[in-house]
């Protein structure tokens, strides 16, 4: 007896745990959107009876991704899906590739790791425009993950605070991408070679990493805007990779940085292109070696922002705004004494070498011979460092003395 009513219980609670899981019927529909946001949903319901533009399965708590196969006339419809704030760890090859008219699709905040991804998960999404990966722990992308030949039309891919520390060679490969997000990740240096292909990109943002410096750039012949705040460069290297790789960039931003001077150099300053470029928060010192930044005609015409940090005098003003007669060149006491301190420092080495020099030549032997009472003398020398029984036998050599006589020794 007991058993059946145990029994009847689990199948009641699979019963229940299924429909709860799946039952779309609470989900809003206004037409445009059908919401099913904040359900328990371990798996995407089935979509059967309505042709929906878009679908919001958010926040339920699905790990795992396999074929999406609704109604034919739900999958003509269908342009939007939002995956975002589920436990998604898996996502099955090919489990898109039915939702051909797909525009966007949010997989936002979820468990995805770099490992899980490769070119067949985003297979077929032939007219995907919008893709947004932020805040999954992918640590890195592998090599053509997002590739032209399955996500060809894809026009802006967020992936920032994804805790990437390296994008593989060719790892992002699309051709129409406009708008790139790479903020908020550990990316320490730049390869060359993995962004590829980027004919359309016009926006690149790479904010909030690790890059110290910067000497080379992705061939992005379209990019507009480049953001390269919040990163710790101490300087940048970029006139000739401006110039090669990104020659229509219009806006450089490089804000809250460790940039303490500007060279000629840094910047194809002079580029027509270029209108606005922001140092704003980084340590600058304003003194008379960016007096050439207040002569350029040019440069004072674009939007340029260089935020004085010091010297004190002038903290907080923009360069650019500053008079010739502010930017001066003091010597501190500080470097003075430190001046002096140095100049000792080295007079006291010289002193040391040279006395150690003498003091080698004194331990030398200097065995001299003279003729009959004059003035000539032929001198042998050996060094210390020879072996000691070549010592001792000199040692034991007949020593001439100046008064002609002969000593025999040892
Ligand atoms: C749908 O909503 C009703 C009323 O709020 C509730 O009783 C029912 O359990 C809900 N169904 C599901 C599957 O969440
Ligand atoms: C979907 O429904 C949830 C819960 O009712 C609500 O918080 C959210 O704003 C809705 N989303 C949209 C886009 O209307
Ligand atoms: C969804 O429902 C349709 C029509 O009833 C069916 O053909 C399809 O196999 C179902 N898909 C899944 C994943 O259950
Ligand atoms: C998806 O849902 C999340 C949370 O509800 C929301 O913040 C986000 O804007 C939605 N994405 C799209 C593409 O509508
Ligand atoms: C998915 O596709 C990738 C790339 O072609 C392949 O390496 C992997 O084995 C496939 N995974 C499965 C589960 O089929
Ligand atoms: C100048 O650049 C700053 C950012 O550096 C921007 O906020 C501002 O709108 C720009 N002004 C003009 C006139 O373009």
């Amino acid at each position: 007896m007991a058993w059946e009513v145990t029994l009847v219980g689990v199948c009641t609670f699979l019963l229940v745990y299924y429909v709860q899981t799946t039952d779309i019927s609470n989900c809003t529909y206004d037409g445009a959107l059908m919401n099913c946001s904040f359900y328990s949903f371990r798996e995407i319901p089935n979509i059967t009876s309505l042709t929906v533009p878009a679908l919001d399965i958010s926040n339920n708590k699905i790990s795992t991704i396999t074929l999406l196969d609704f109604r034919e006339a739900v999958i003509d419809n269908l342009k939007s899906l939002n995956l975002s704030h589920n436990q998604i760890s898996t996502i099955y090859n090919s489990s898109f590739q039915k939702l051909k008219n797909l525009e966007v699709l949010d997989l936002s905040n979820n468990l995805l790791h770099g490992e899980d991804l490769n070119t067949k998960v985003f297979d077929e999404l032939e007219h995907l425009k919008v893709l947004n990966l932020e805040r999954n722990p992918l640590k890195f992308v592998r090599r053509k993950t997002f590739d032209y030949t399955n996500l060809e039309a894809l026009e802006h891919l967020d992936l920032s605070h994804c805790d990437i520390q390296n994008l593989e060679d060719s790892s992002i490969d699309l051709p129409r991408l406009v708008d790139l997000d790479l903020s908020w990740n550990r990316l320490q240096s730049l390869k060359p070679d993995a962004l590829r292909m980027m004919a359309d990109l016009e926006i690149l943002d790479l904010s909030h990493n690790d890059l110290t410096e910067i000497r080379s750039l992705f061939y992005l012949p379209e990019l507009k805007t480049l953001i390269l705040d919040n990163n710790g460069l101490r300087h940048v290297e970029l006139s000739d990779a401006v110039d090669k790789f990104v020659s229509k960039v219009r806006v450089i931003s490089l804000r809250n940085n460790e940039i303490t001077t500007l060279g000629q150099d840094d910047l194809p300053w002079d580029l027509e292109m270029i209108d606005q470029i922001d140092f704003t928060n980084n340590p600058i010192k304003c003194d008379c070696k960016l007096k050439w930044i207040i002569s350029s005609e040019i440069i004072v015409k674009k939007n340029v922002t260089i935020q004085c940090m010091y010297p004190e005098e002038v903290r907080g003003a923009n360069l650019l705004k500053l008079s010739d007669d502010k930017l001066i060149c003091r010597t501190p006491v500080l470097e003075i004494m430190l001046a002096i301190g140095a100049s000792v420092m080295a007079v006291a080495i010289i002193i040391v070498v040279v006395f150690c020099i003498i003091a080698l030549r004194r331990r030398r032997i200097r065995i001299k011979k003279s003729k009959d009472g004059g003035g000539d003398y032929t001198a042998m020398y050996t060094r210390d460092d020879e072996d000691e029984n070549h010592r001792v036998s000199i040692s034991e050599y007949t020593i001439f003395t100046k008064d002609g006589g002969g000593k025999s020794k040892g």
